[in-house]
């Protein structure tokens, strides 16, 4: 196990990397503690929750949504929880991104905790604060910036992740690599997925490379000013999509990564769309894909990146560097 302390602008992070949930008694009272997770993950671990406070919540980015809020909060009334109680949440992106918000309005604000079991929730999900709900087809819609006070990692939770949970996670990857990181981009066009998944140490080594390109980019912009919208890459229109076609996460935003690299070619000179979409899809993720571009325009105009007529977009200059562009929303409407 491997401990960091990171500090972001009014909040230290406890970063447990390839620990176990063994440790989570050590870093939290039990008494004082619930546990949020969803049915998938209790279904296979359920032993792992034995003499914890546990709720329950149905799996899916359809329950991320205020009905399951209000649900969780009157179970903790229920259960007595008061301003001393930890919320731990214990699941991929939905469960994270909930525990995190009603934690955040709970009695005004309880402590929170997270250990992410899906690669998405590793790399991308659990970091950076934002925790929220989708309201209708928009996404993280209401929400908040708050860190949690720790993320505990055990990868026993990725033995039983299924297949399209492992596309999921290596679109983020892929993300991280083409905004940032060259070198890991070149690393990941010599692997495959079989490869991380079977090889336990670089999964593990890959994951924590990953949660500190994050980690980094959030510590230098935690409310979005400038740098930390470089991880919207492949979202703008990926949101857009994955709520309107029923896309997995890491389909949408692979499928926007690759609308982004195309137009990084038209508006920026970029060289190496070929290199991007190959990798995407050697990572068995999908890059076009036939939408209704009127549909998909209408969300991107309520899009939290939008100002005024402009969506600030994230283009290539080349792998692993990436820059802001605002477009002009009709003009963005002509291109799809
Ligand atoms: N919870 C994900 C983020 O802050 O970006």
């Amino acid at each position: 196990m491997t401990k960091k302390t990171i500090r972001f602008s009014n909040a230290s992070v406890d970063y447990y990397f390839a620990g176990g949930l063994f440790l989570l008694r050590k870093i939290i009272d039990q008494k004082n503690a619930v546990l949020i997770t969803d049915e998938n993950v209790f279904g296979h671990h359920q032993s792992k929750f034995k003499g914890w406070n546990t709720i329950v919540l149905k799996a899916g980015e359809e329950y991320k949504v205020q009905v399951a809020v209000d649900a969780v909060i009157e179970q903790l009334i229920e259960m007595e929880a008061d301003r001393k109680t930890t919320l731990v949440g214990i699941g991929g992106g939905v469960i994270t991104d909930l525990t995190g918000y009603v934690a955040s309005i709970y009695m005004r604000g309880i402590k929170f905790g997270f250990v992410p079991t899906t690669l998405l929730a590793l790399v991308d999900a659990s970091i950076g604060g934002k925790n929220g709900i989708d309201v209708g087809e928009y996404k993280n819609m209401i929400g908040v910036i708050r860190q949690p006070s720790f993320i505990l990692h055990d990868l026993i939770f990725l033995d039983t992740l299924p297949q399209n949970e492992w596309r999921n996670g290596f679109a983020e990857i892929i993300k991280h690599a083409a905004i940032k990181d060259a070198s890991m981009f070149r690393a990941l066009e010599e692997n495959e997925l079989t490869f991380y998944q079977k090889k336990k140490k670089a999964v593990c080594d890959l994951i924590q490379r990953n949660a500190m390109i994050k980690t980094k980019v959030v510590q230098d912009d935690e409310f979005e000013s400038g740098e930390r919208k470089l991880l919207n890459f492949g979202h703008t229109l990926g949101h857009a999509l994955e709520t309107q076609y029923e896309l997995s996460h890491g389909e949408a935003i692979s499928i926007g990564m690759t609308y982004a690299v195309s137009l990084s070619e038209q508006l920026k000179g970029f060289k190496q769309k070929e290199r991007v979409v190959t990798l995407l899809e050697q990572y068995g993720l999908p890059t076009y894909a036939r939408f209704n571009r009127d549909k998909v325009i209408n969300v991107l105009r309520m899009d939290k990146k939008k100002e005024k007529d402009f969506i600030n977009f994230i283009l290539l200059e080349k792998v692993g560097k990436a820059v802001i562009e605002p477009i002009l929303i009709n003009k963005l409407y002509e291109t799809l």
